[in-house]
């Protein structure tokens, strides 16, 4: 084969779905990860002159410092999620390597997945679960683990993009009054219903229920702070399936011991894998591994996404989810 016809060299650094692989093995010349262990600086920098390709997940980190110490071989990240916080888009850039990410497909998984943690946070999920498994379950009352209606409460969505839209969505179907905070307000169209706060502050005031939808950026680090979670109303519920950046959670604790919050869902943590071990001694938050969008489907709409970005790349074309 000529170098004109030779395949593109692509390193796949995790296990994606199985038809993911299967596409990616018929149309590049991949090598895939099938330790299936995070890629570490000194793997990316070695790719980087072995591969013209990369898949990452939002486990592998392209710091600047990393980047600025790759080779010329790597052409394009396409990453397999919608977050890109563990790119460092400058560098990249710099470096003249096209990133892309997987928008749009993960949105309704990811939903599903807030309204779990919301629904499993209010209504005491992790206490109820142990108690009946432990067996320890032996007497019941009125005044037994009693929750938080969700059904006609106010919900505050932060972020109102594609992930927030969906969970409004789903949010509506339990009558649900949505109210959003957002950098920009939304076309008629897009808000629906919802309600449009031109800051965190006042969508806080009436947030019964949080759930949090933005990227983390520096501008959204510990978006949710000591000062913030004191603005809800006594007793709300938050939800985070975004990113653990976004919330302090020395905070988090201190306002759940205060009563200011009732309970808390999360999906992300400022530690992953790992989380955080003050949480497990509260019942009231309701944790799950960063799992927003692991579902069957949506790996396989995740992997065929990130490979429709390198075809059109390798054809010469501008990917769709460039960024
Ligand atoms: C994403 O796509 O950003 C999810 O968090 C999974 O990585």
């Amino acid at each position: 084969m000529s170098e004109v016809d030779r395949k593109p060299r692509l390193w796949i650094t995790r296990r994606l779905s199985d038809a993911t692989l299967e596409r990616a093995a018929r149309d590049y010349d991949v090598v895939i990860n099938y330790d299936d262990q995070p890629g570490t600086a000194d793997q990316l920098i070695a790719a980087s002159a072995d591969f013209d390709a990369i898949i990452p997940c939002h486990s592998e980190h392209f710091s600047a410092d990393v980047v600025a110490q790759f080779a010329d071989r790597l052409r394009i990240v396409a990453n397999h999620s919608v977050g890109v916080d563990h790119c460092d888009l400058p560098a990249l850039k710099k470096r003249g390597i096209v990133v892309t990410n997987t928008p749009d497909v993960l949105s309704d998984a990811t939903a599903e997945l807030a309204m779990l943690l919301m629904l499993g946070a209010a209504r005491n999920a992790v206490a109820g679960d142990r108690i009946v498994r432990t067996g320890a379950w032996d007497s019941w009352s009125p005044a037994f683990m009693v929750g938080k209606q969700v059904t006609g409460a106010r919900l505050g969505i932060i972020g109102m993009g594609r992930v927030g839209r969906a969970f409004a969505a789903k949010a509506r179907g339990f009558d649900m009054e949505i109210h959003y905070y957002n950098r920009s307000e939304l076309p008629a169209d897009q808000a629906k219903d919802a309600i449009y706060h031109d800051s965190v502050e006042s969508l806080l005031e009436v947030a019964d229920f949080l759930s949090l939808h933005c990227p983390a950026t520096p501008e959204t680090t510990n978006l949710m702070n000591q000062e913030r979670f004191a603005l809800l109303p006594p007793g709300a519920v938050i939800v985070n399936t975004a990113r653990g950046a976004l919330v302090d959670e020395a905070a988090l604790l201190d306002a759940l011991e205060k009563g200011q919050i009732s309970a808390a869902g999360l999906d992300c943590f400022q530690t992953e894998p790992g989380g955080n071990p003050a949480f497990s001694a509260h019942d009231n938050i309701f944790m799950l591994p960063h799992i927003g969008s692991a579902t069957r489907k949506t790996r396989d709409a995740m992997g065929f996404r990130a490979l429709d970005n390198l075809d059109a790349f390798f054809g010469g074309q501008t990917p769709g989810d460039q960024l």
